[in-house]
């Protein structure tokens, strides 16, 4: 598995486990990015925080497929294809 981040050494692994682990939050509200990031580095703080972004679309991405949001399915263009009753 790839690192995510190299500040604090953790990889995709870690990231998705720790986001299953916190979803659905006790309370209702997001994922925090802060809370996933201690939690994957064992309590550090971020240094040069080139990985939030990706620590964030990550938890992004799972909030989304655990309520049915998918942002991915809103970027398909919907194409109507022709068919034989109405292409002429
Ligand atoms: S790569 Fe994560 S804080 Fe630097």
């Amino acid at each position: 598995m790839a690192y995510v981040c190299l500040c604090n050494s953790f990889n995709e692994g870690t990231l998705e486990a720790a986001i299953d682990d916190m979803l659905p939050p006790e309370d209702g509200a997001s994922v925090k990015l802060s809370d996933v990031y201690k939690r994957c580095s064992g309590g550090e703080k971020p240094q040069c925080g080139k990985c939030l972004q990706q620590i964030k679309a990550s938890i992004q991405a799972r909030q989304d497929v655990n309520t049915g949001n998918s942002a991915a399915e809103d970027s398909i263009p919907v194409v109507n294809l022709p068919t034989p009753a109405n292409d002429s």
